[in-house]
């Protein structure tokens, strides 16, 4: 039996009295110094930007040839399989046309998925033209063109006018698109439905907010509403494929800013983006 003997344990160190050191100390940096050493560290925080930079590029670059590479052996098989269904439906039963279908109808959706990893991968690409500019005249003709999609929807849009940020107006549309495009359609529900735009202060900071009282989510799951191709509704209930917020995601992160998203079920749900001034 192991039986620890108290004496047999190696006696605590006891923290020494410090000697004193015969060099002397160091002393307040010089001007020069630290301007030295502020140049120098400057120059590595370029040298890892300029690296990380390369590296985003360099997965970008694949990602989009792998999608791109995707397409043909699925082109392929969607063709084949309708070729067996137009040459060879008299010899096929109802199972086997059922079958082929069913392939033609995956292979639609992987091509769905394809041009969805494609846009994700452009968004990385973009050159950014940074410009002040007016979020509030975009969500203003988003929302016109939501209306027009569906006019028999009873949908307020309250936008406060002339909300402005610096960024690239194009990517911010995008962006735009994508969270008041989900706030239209995920409160297609309710008999009358309340979409706002505007900005708040957060810690002294700009926020700006898309919100709506729709079918709102359940905070557990906040976390992976940005990741590519992860929803929390169904698709037949609300269609798509959950490539938007992480196209938002990654638009708000070019621009060096930050996105979160706040939801309640069947209450509604509020998404919130600071941007460097
Ligand atoms: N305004 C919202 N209200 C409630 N849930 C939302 C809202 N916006 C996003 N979500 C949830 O986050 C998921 C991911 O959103 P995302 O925009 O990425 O995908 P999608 O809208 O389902 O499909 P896609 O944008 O590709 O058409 C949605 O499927 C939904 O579950
Ligand atoms: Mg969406």
């Amino acid at each position: 039996m192991n039986v620890l003997v108290a004496d047999k344990c190696p006696a605590p160190e006891m923290p020494r009295a410090r000697k004193k050191s015969k060099t002397p100390s160091p002393g307040p940096l010089r001007p020069e110094e630290i301007l030295r050493l502020n140049a120098e560290l400057e120059d590595r925080v370029r040298e890892r930007t300029a690296q990380l930079e390369a590296a985003n590029k360099e997965l970008e670059a694949f990602c989009y040839s792998v999608s791109h590479d995707l397409r043909a052996p699925l082109r392929s098989i969607d063709g084949f399989t309708h070729a067996l269904l137009e040459s060879y439906a008299p010899v096929l039963d109802s199972l086997g046309r059922d079958y082929l279908d069913r392939v033609r109808a995956a292979s639609l959706r992987m091509n769905q998925l394809i041009d969805d990893l494609l846009r994700l991968s452009r968004i990385g690409r973009k050159e950014m033209r940074l410009q002040e500019v007016n979020l509030s005249d975009i969500a203003e003709s988003i929302g016109e063109e939501l209306k027009k999609s569906d006019p028999t929807r009873e949908v307020e849009f309250s936008i406060t006018p002339d909300v402005y940020a610096k960024g690239d107006e194009r990517l911010l549309r995008i962006a735009l698109e994508n969270l008041l495009g989900n706030s239209w359609k995920f409160a297609r529900q309710k008999p009358k439905a309340h979409i706002s735009f505007g900005v708040e202060n957060k810690d002294g900071k700009k926020a700006f907010f898309v919100r709506d009282d729709g079918a709102g989510f359940d905070m557990t799951y906040a976390d992976k509403l940005f990741v590519p191709f992860q929803r929390l509704h169904g698709h037949h209930e609300f269609p798509g494929s959950g490539i938007g917020l992480a196209i938002v995601q990654r638009i708000i992160n070019r621009h060096g800013g930050q996105i979160s998203a706040y939801g309640v079920p069947d209450q509604g749900a509020t998404f919130t983006f600071l941007l460097p001034e």
